[in-house]
């Protein structure tokens, strides 16, 4: 299996490799000595590590004369972990981890310039500029929710490329559905909602030249273990915690939504669009007969959604008048 390259920020192997014993021993004190043999490092370096961790918000108790645990099993997406679980699949390959990181898109987007393969995966504990859609920023809190980018190379056209938007928006809402039987709402092209309230976001960028993609990047947000909100979220956004009344494990969903993921990636590509419209539009609810408003650019109309284009595209019946198409924009639901 490929080494995961250096990057500035990036977790360190072996503060990983500590992270990813104390989870597999949680609760059980393991002595200073034995981390040190067992990662290769100094047990003052461990000691310092330890430190760096707590102040990173894992909760590791025990001090250098004792050993060390973790007070309650921790939900840190470490590389050793997620690759066991995801032998074989492209996106367990290349895995870039950080615990703080401004955003999961940005360093991918600079991953993809530099030519790293496709399935490389990146991903943060904390976001302090996490992307939203239309410049807004998506509230990232450490450790509570999953913020992480794919990055793709695909033989699209650019003009397919937001059909992986709306593929992985699918991915997304089979492993919610899976791990916590609640069945989120798919609103077109991006979004997820409980009850209402967005719980999930997915924001793609691409490098493409006129006809051709070089590389496409799906940043994937879904609050998860959020107890609350900042006030100016809290009246539109919720977690899986929030409406399933349980913790979630984040390796898990993610777990998931990548095998799902992966696999009907590869159907996309042989089978083309029609694969991810016709899926879309038979588990979206939103794609058909809901009034909406729709805002995109200066322009702001009412009408009904009508189905989905052969290209993915959503349909909008207007009040009084024709059949539109939105390329792009807001569209909210009128109640
Ligand atoms: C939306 O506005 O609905 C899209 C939100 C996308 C957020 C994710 S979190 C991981 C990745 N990195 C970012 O900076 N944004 C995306």
């Amino acid at each position: 299996m490929p080494q995961t390259p250096s990057l500035r920020g990036t977790t360190d192997r072996r503060v990983a490799a500590l992270v990813t014993l104390l989870s597999e021993n949680a609760t059980i004190v393991i002595s200073g000595a034995r981390i040190a043999r067992e990662i290769g490092v100094s047990r003052s370096t461990v000691w310092r590590w330890v430190e760096q961790l707590r102040k990173l918000g894992v909760h590791v108790k025990g001090q250098r004369s004792t050993g060390y645990f973790l007070e309650k099993v921790s939900d840190i997406v470490t590389p050793e972990l997620l690759r066991k679980r995801l032998k074989g699949n492209l996106f367990g390959k290349r895995f870039f981890h950080f615990f703080k990181i401004d955003s999961t898109n940005r360093v991918a987007m600079e991953l993809g310039y530099a030519g790293e393969p496709e399935g490389t995966l990146v991903l943060a504990e904390e976001q302090t500029a996490g992307r939203g859609r239309a410049g807004r920023s998506w509230h990232s809190e450490r450790g509570t929710g999953l913020y992480f980018t794919l990055l793709l190379r695909p033989r699209l056209a650019p003009v397919q490329a937001p059909l992986l938007t709306m593929l992985s928006g699918l991915s997304a809402h089979a492993a919610i559905q899976g791990l916590t039987g609640l069945t989120p709402e798919l609103k077109w092209p991006n979004d997820l909602l409980l009850n209402g309230k967005k719980v999930g976001g997915i924001l793609t960028e691409m490098h493409a030249e006129p006809s051709v993609v070089r590389f496409v990047i799906v940043g994937v947000g879904i609050n998860v273990n959020q107890e609350k909100f900042p006030p100016e979220l809290a009246s539109i956004a919720t977690s899986l915690r929030k409406e399933s009344g349980k913790m979630n494990y984040r390796l898990e969903l993610l777990v998931r939504l990548l095998t799902q993921f992966e696999s009907d990636y590869n159907r996309f590509l042989r089978e083309g669009p029609s694969f991810v419209v016709d899926r879309f539009e038979r588990v979206s609810n939103f794609v058909k007969g809901r009034r909406v408003r729709v805002e995109s650019g200066a322009e702001s109309y009412v009408g009904t959604t009508a189905g989905l284009s052969p290209e993915g595209l959503l349909l909008i019946l207007r009040e009084n008048g024709p059949v539109l198409t939105v390329i792009a924009g807001d569209v909210t639901e009128v109640r």
